[in-house]
């Protein structure tokens, strides 16, 4: 059945259904075939860093279930398959390639290909190698120069065959939360190495971007993490500002550079103390400012956004154990997100489809210069049980993807360039911080016996694909 859409309603022709994860989250075999550490199994062998004690150790083992999980995606009938690959496995430390790992992604295209699946590859989805952090990490210039050497070995290997490279996954995730939150790997709290590695992924990005296209590689694009900053009281002026210094922080400093070739005004002025500007070389903001062919979209909920202190015990929905520094921060000022009224999902994030309508049309209007937008990800977590009858029965789920599907459609409707869909995730896995606890696959997995079950979520996706594409 398809979604109950305006009768003249259809998807454009060509949009892409599809379903992403990514490597930490879902290989496993975190010390097999070469790979070393990445920051993630370094981060979640420290007691108190992931709930549960919980690791990428083994993960849902996809490293070594592949070919079963891509006739997965053909019952879900997936266009695509949004995958990353692990730089910790290609090119575990500074040395040669690691060309084990290398094969499992080759092995892994070429799967997706005979299956008549698009890859959409991923270079960096935050698995940093733990031996790259020891020597600075994202703090450290020279790692954006490492990274352009791991893009090539990518590029050498599988560049006969994937047609769309993203560079980075939420660099927001890897770089602020990562530094200066602490919440994720590699859980520094220091401020000017958030920065830091803000702009070196950002030149990261522009140096990968460049010599992709020199090599002739198809679509390039980045996944960015956008949001609606929305103020907790639109009369008050503290609240006001304290949204325009979160769209500042998460939405524009990742977009402006990229797209215009500058960081904001405003950004620059509330990162002044942590002397932002010395990070900036000459010639930096043009390598950044590359052309890219399509921009990815992750969106899960609006940010409502107070510039007042948050009540104690407030939950701040980024990780489950509470750390110290973890509130925002620009110059010394928090910004704090309490929760609007709406009803939430299991990590305590709002449900408000229609942010995602209001951002993709938004984003349009305010860049005349933005190419076409793919929504990399969009998705729910619920606690969700196997019933007697064998299947999974996630209502929440089926409902909140129908409800953020006909919000994308009314975005195309109003204007939107939205060109696919990939849900998160294709199957429950390793949500960082609160390691197995939280659920967001159209596809349940028995971490015990690593058996897979699509969900109903997972079936009601297969039907809109298909009903959309009768009627595309
Ligand atoms: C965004 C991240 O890219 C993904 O890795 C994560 O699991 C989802 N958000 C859900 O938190």
């Amino acid at each position: 059945m398809a979604l109950d859409l305006p009768d003249d309603f259809t998807w454009p022709s060509g949009f892409l259904w599809g379903a992403a994860t990514a490597a930490a989250q879902v290989e496993g075999a975190a010390h097999e075939d070469g790979k070393l550490d990445s920051i993630w199994d370094h981060f979640a062998r420290i007691p108190g860093n992931v709930a549960h004690g919980d690791t990428p150790e083994k993960a849902v083992d996809h490293y070594h279930r592949m070919p079963q999980d891509v006739r997965l995606m053909t019952e879900l009938g997936l266009d695509s398959y949004r995958f990353s690959v692990s730089w910790a496995r290609v090119k575990p430390a500074d040395g040669p390639v690691n060309r084990a790992g290398l094969d499992f992604y080759s092995r892994l295209v070429d799967e997706l290909l005979e299956h008549g699946i698009l890859p959409w590859l991923t270079l960096y989805h935050w698995d940093l190698p733990q031996a790259v952090e020891e020597t600075g990490g994202w703090a450290n210039r020279d790692t954006a120069h490492r990274f352009l050497d791991y893009t090539i070995a990518v590029h050498e290997a599988l560049g006969d065959r994937v047609d769309h490279w993203t560079t980075f996954n939420e660099p927001l995730c890897s770089s602020l939360i990562g530094y200066a939150g602490g919440e994720h790997a590699p859980g520094r709290q220091e401020p000017r190495a958030g920065l830091a590695a803000l702009h070196h992924q950002h030149l990261a990005h522009g140096l990968a971007v460049q010599e992709l296209r020199a090599r002739g590689a198809g679509q390039l694009g980045i996944t960015l993490n956008l949001t609606n900053a929305v103020p907790n009281d639109p009369s008050d002026p503290v609240d006001l500002d304290a949204a325009r210094r979160l769209d500042a922080l998460w939405n524009r400093a990742y977009l402006e550079p990229i797209l215009l070739g500058a960081y904001p005004a405003d950004f620059l002025e509330d990162v002044s103390a942590h002397r932002f500007d010395e990070l900036v070389h000459d010639g930096d903001l043009q390598t950044i400012h590359q052309p890219i062919d399509f921009l990815g979209v992750n969106h899960y909920h609006d940010d409502n956004v107070s510039g007042h202190p948050l009540p104690a015990g407030h939950p701040r929905g980024l990780a489950p154990t509470d750390k110290p520094t973890s509130s925002w921060f620009v110059g010394s000022e928090f910004l704090t997100t309490p929760s609007r009224h709406l009803p939430q999902t299991a990590m305590g994030w709002e449900i408000n489809p229609d942010g995602l309508r209001h951002l993709l049309v938004r984003l349009g209007r305010e860049y005349p210069q933005l190419p076409p937008l793919y929504i990399t990800e969009n998705g729910s977590a619920w606690d969700d049980v196997v019933a007697p009858d064998g299947a999974v029965h996630d209502v929440e789920r089926v409902a909140f993807l129908e409800d953020h599907l006909r919000a994308v459609a009314q975005a195309i409707v109003e204007g939107a360039d939205v060109r696919g869909y990939f849900a998160w995730s294709l199957m429950d896995n390793f949500e960082w911080a609160w390691g197995y606890e939280k659920r967001f696959g159209v596809v349940y997995v028995d971490y015990e016996t690593q058996e897979r079950i699509v969900k109903d979520s997972g079936r009601r996706f297969a039907e809109v694909a298909a009903a959309a594409r009768t009627l595309a």
